[in-house]
């Protein structure tokens, strides 16, 4: 009887997991969204969500001043053109570095686009301890005229960095011919990484035009070496995603992989500062040989007490020590070794009169001591070393002497440091000892929303891509729950099972009631309790019907 009702249910067990693998198969819980891709590369076979795809960014020609996808090799090579300059005083090419485009994750599903495959590529800095430059032309001017300035773009480290940058050039118009692009060309901005050694840096640097006199100077942001997690992402191999954004109020907000790393104003958070200091210290101020500047002089009424004894030592011998009873003060605290022996070549003439050397006296081990008895040392209370007059305040003193002020000759109010020179093209001017760094959706533009429309549609993807392959089973399934709610029901079922059997077993007592009992258990009231606490409504359609499951249960029962 017990036999029998065990076998029924564990009939049952299988029949129902048997059941939900195969609904769960029907809508592709295996096949649709979990699935191994052969990758062309060298990457292991990796998990990946294939319902990611990229697609080229389209955007309207008047939201931006230059966006480069690089996915199209045709109109890269019309827009892009690699520095043909020289070294000093030869005709061989300064910037040797290969640029090319790679493909920026094979993983990634490129899809079709105005009727011609697209692909996700990339720009890549090839080559080891080399310069690299290259640059392009924006569609039009951008003017500092009161419109923002949003700079965006990605950056890969593949293979880290020893030394070397990955910055970008605003290059002021005009730029000219970028095949003379070099190290020289004025740039209005540079922002972006650089690293060398342990040292890391966010650039934010841009050129400053002296009012007075028209020379340019180099403003850098003062918290480019402070930039949290930056080693990281020269480390890490992943995507990264840079923005700089300058506003019309002179503010300014830099952005790394969507979080705020920096932000400040361009009058206060710069050095050298904008704006030069309207006072200055005279060159031709000297300090005057009778400025006093001692805040404390010895006391000159002081006099040294009759009863100070300059020499009193330090330390005496303890008074109160006594030897003890059992120092042996006849014995040496070393003795010849008895039992050393003369060796056999030891030749008077030569090498002298032979000693045996000396050993610890073995007696002096059991005692407090051998040989002469001293007192130890202790601190002379009477002791009170060189005699100093005590220090008070200086009556002459007149403080710390600085020069005084006079008007700076220099001196300049800019109250808009944003209005930089015009900008007209950017460029890469980089030097790099590690290979392979590569750029990618590189974007100009006045609006922050195009900024994030193409960041949510390029680096996003590949960031939830990377992060969907580091997620372990547990997170993949949950996700993927979530996005086909019904399947906790299933899971609901499968838990609920075991319960069931539990309770049929243990709280219902054995008899003829039991089976009905159990029965009703199995698919009425655990399953509802469970749902309404895993916050599964009730009205949602379930795709698994209790009435089919009923029906088919007992026909497993006959
Ligand atoms: C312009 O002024 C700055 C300081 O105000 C000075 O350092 C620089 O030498 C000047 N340049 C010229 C060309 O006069």
């Amino acid at each position: 009887m017990k036999f029998d009702s065990k076998m029924r249910s564990l009939f049952l067990l299988s029949f129902l997991a048997v059941f939900a693998a195969f609904r769960a198969e029907d809508t592709g819980v295996e096949s649709d969204e979990l699935k191994v891709e052969e990758d062309t590369g060298a990457d292991d076979q990796k998990l990946i969500y294939d319902e990611i795809e990229y697609k080229t960014p389209q955007l309207d020609a008047n939201m931006y001043f230059v966006y480069e996808p690089f996915d199209d090799e045709t109109k890269f090579n019309e827009r892009w053109v690699k520095s043909q300059s020289t070294k000093a005083g030869s005709d061989e090419y300064k910037y040797n570095g290969e640029w090319a485009l790679h493909e920026s994750n094979k993983r990634l599903k490129g899809k079709l686009v105005s009727n011609s495959e697209t692909r996700d590529r990339s720009l890549v800095m090839e080559s080891k301890a080399r310069h690299h430059a290259i640059g392009t032309k924006l569609l039009r001017n951008f003017d500092f005229n009161g419109q923002n300035l949003v700079v965006q773009y990605e950056v890969q480290f593949k293979n880290g960095q020893e030394c070397g940058g990955a910055y970008l050039k605003l290059l002021s118009a005009p730029s000219g011919n970028l095949n003379s692009l070099n190290d020289k060309t004025p740039y209005s901005i540079m922002f972006g990484p650089d690293k060398c050694g342990n040292e890391h840096k966010l650039h934010f640097i841009f050129m400053h035009k002296n009012p007075l006199n028209g020379t340019l100077r180099e403003i850098h942001w003062n918290k480019m070496n402070s930039v949290n997690k930056l080693d990281e992402v020269v480390k890490d191999g992943k995507w990264h995603i840079f923005r700089l954004v300058v506003r019309p109020d002179n503010s300014f907000e830099i952005q790394m992989d969507k979080k705020v790393v920096g932000k400040g104003s361009l009058l206060e958070d710069f050095s050298p500062p904008v704006n030069p200091p309207k006072e200055i210290d005279d060159p031709d101020d000297r300090k005057p040989e009778d400025w006093d500047e001692r805040e404390k002089v010895p006391d000159p009424e002081a006099v040294k007490p009759e009863d100070w004894d300059e020499n009193e030592p330090r330390k005496i011998s303890d008074p109160k020590a006594t030897k003890p009873s059992d120092w042996l003060e006849d014995e040496p605290e070393n003795i010849p070794d008895p039992d050393a022996v003369k060796p056999a070549d030891w030749d008077p003439d030569m090498d002298g009169e032979w000693e045996p050397p000396l050993i610890s006296n073995p007696k002096c081990a059991k005692v407090s001591g051998c040989g002469p008895w001293k007192a130890p040392l202790i601190d002379n209370p009477k002791y009170k070393g060189k005699w100093k007059p005590p220090l008070i305040d200086n009556p002459n003193y007149k403080g710390k002497w600085a020069p005084r002020k006079i008007p700076n000759p220099d001196f300049f109010d800019d109250p808009n440091p944003y209005k930089m020179l015009p900008i007209d093209a950017l460029a890469f001017e980089l030097w790099i000892i590690s290979s392979d760094v590569a750029f990618d959706n590189i974007l100009i533009t006045n609006s922050v929303d195009v900024a994030n429309s193409v960041l949510d549609n390029t680096y996003q993807l590949k960031k939830d891509l990377i992060d969907a392959e580091s997620d372990n089973w547990l997170l993949k399934t949950v996700k993927y729950t979530n996005k086909h709610p019904w399947l906790w029901v299933v899971y609901l079922i499968l838990l609920a099972i075991p319960l069931i059997l539990f309770i049929g077993y243990c709280c219902v007592t054995p008899g003829k009631g039991s089976r009905d009992i159990g029965h009703e258990k199995k698919y009425d009231t655990p399953a509802e309790d469970d749902s309404a606490r895993f916050g599964i409504s009730g009205d949602e359609p379930s795709p698994i019907n209790r009435e089919e499951l009923s029906k088919e249960s007992s026909d497993g029962n006959v």
